[in-house]
């Protein structure tokens, strides 16, 4: 079942972030979903599209889907900030702490409703908020217990970041495959696709 959860998150207005956006990009995907996705905000074509991880984040976000044997339709995809931050409407900024602790009534909210068995962080700003642990990159590609929602939680880096760091497109690929013993040792069904078919480039 493809779903959005939530008329009143559309209206938001807990930050000022609400004053800028031309809409806020829910969560999408399935109400049962295994797995649930947390990227970091929406960027400017997901602002204009009303969709999460469209563009080059989003091709990149397509293959992992493809590395995982996962589609869209089967997962809970959302970000921890819901809103475009942006530099006077121009170029898009990481969000400010305020916004990030503003937006986590609506992360809590999604996870609340679907309950996922793991949720997949997607760079810092999402392993932050979901773990109120500090992001280091030793962090990742390992199991962590989100404290307050008892869910466990794998990090993973953000897939944008693979456009600057090139020569981390191997350990990004070994992450994925700790991701899937990870998925497998939580009973979480993963497909069969091999790298070389669904390789980053
Ligand atoms: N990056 C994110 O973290 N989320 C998006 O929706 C797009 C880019």
């Amino acid at each position: 079942m493809s779903e959005l959860l939530s008329q009143d998150e559309s209206a938001c207005a807990r930050c000022e972030l609400s004053l800028t956006r031309t809409q806020v990009v829910i969560g999408r995907g399935s109400v049962d979903a295994e797995v649930m996705f947390i990227g970091e905000a929406p960027g400017r074509n997901e602002d204009l599209q009303g969709r999460g991880f469209t563009g080059a984040a989003g091709q990149r976000f397509d293959r992992i889907l493809e590395i995982l044997g996962l589609e869209r339709d089967g997962i809970w995809l959302c970000n921890a900030v819901r809103c475009r931050p942006s530099i006077a409407g121009k170029r898009n900024r990481p969000p400010k702490p305020l916004e990030i602790a503003a937006c986590r009534h609506w992360l809590k909210s999604d996870l609340d409703r679907v309950r996922p068995r793991l949720i997949v962080t997607l760079g810092r700003v999402a392993f932050e908020s979901v773990t109120g642990m500090e992001w280091r990159a030793e962090r990742r590609s390992t199991l962590y217990e989100a404290q307050e929602f008892k869910i466990p939680v794998f990090a993973l880096y953000h897939p944008a970041y693979l456009i600057y760091r090139r020569d981390l497109v191997g350990t990004y690929h070994q992450d994925l495959e700790a991701l899937r013993a990870a998925m497998r040792s939580l009973r979480i069904s993963v497909g069969n696709m091999s790298h070389g078919d669904a390789a980053f480039n």
